[in-house]
């Protein structure tokens, strides 16, 4: 029924609002993405919470900062069991590598599943002008794929980007590395604050392994027929 690539946002604050959408959502849905609205809100518990439902976690806290602080702070992240872990490639290509590196030893030392580490390229709410208006003169595309080329020198297992540069990514860094988009919007649906987007299917279409969907389901007046339509949908796409 659900299909791993479809990654659902669990965008709220309280573990109360997470049961009844997981609920809502049943075998639909079998990947979740916690992030920092929600971890910050009701802390590691609801990562154990989604793990003990034999729900798939992306713990997405985009974490940013220098390699000791990033490799400390992911050996402690990785004791929750989320799945998908990650870091800003902005943090850097030693950042980067370092943190990598830890994950691989910690979970040979504790026995544990190394998760997956990716790396967010440029966030999808940043439009030209305002990548500009932050002093930016490349191209954002091209920022993209570089990113994304740092992050697979160093170690890490995929990025996270816009289904614009899915194609780019994929052709730069091959078909084995991850390639998570947001700005998912199925034919119809608000855009939102969301800059560069498209629908499940061409996201897919464009080299997209992974799709990162938040209001078009959680705002859907019926969410588990608006996942099972996305699910439909990728279905197409093998
Ligand atoms: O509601 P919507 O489908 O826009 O949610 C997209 C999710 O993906 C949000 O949780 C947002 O934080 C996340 N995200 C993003 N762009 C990135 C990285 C993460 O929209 N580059």
């Amino acid at each position: 029924m659900a299909d791993d690539r479809l990654i659902v946002a669990l965008d709220v604050h309280t573990m109360e609002d997470v049961k009844q959408l997981v609920s809502k959502l049943g075998d639909s849905v079998s990947f979740y993405k916690v992030g920092m609205e929600l971890f910050y809100s009701v802390g590691p518990d609801v990562v154990k919470w989604l793990k003990a439902e034999g729900k798939q976690v992306f713990l997405d806290l985009k974490l940013h900062d220098i390699p000791n602080t990033v490799a400390g702070g992911m050996a402690s992240l990785m004791s929750l069991g989320a799945d998908i872990l990650n870091v800003h490639a902005a943090g850097g290509f030693t950042m980067m590598k370092v943190t990598a590196e830890r994950l691989k030893e910690e979970s040979e030392k504790r026995g544990i599943p190394c998760p997956k580490l990716i790396a967010i390229t440029v966030l999808t709410s940043i439009s030209q002008e305002e990548w500009e208006g932050m002093g930016q003169t490349a191209n954002i595309k091209g920022q993209v794929v570089r990113l994304a080329m740092l992050a697979k020198k160093a170690g890490l297992d995929g990025v996270v980007a816009s289904p614009q540069e899915a194609g780019l990514i994929k052709e730069s860094c091959g078909s084995d590395f991850l390639i998570v988009t947001p700005g998912i919007r199925p034919a119809n649906a608000s855009a939102d604050d969301q800059s560069r987007i498209a629908t499940p299917e061409a996201a897919l279409l464009a080299g997209a392994t992974h799709l990162v969907v938040g209001r078009p389901i959680r705002a859907a007046e019926n969410p588990r027929a608006a996942a099972v339509s996305i699910v439909e949908e990728m279905g197409r796409v093998r």
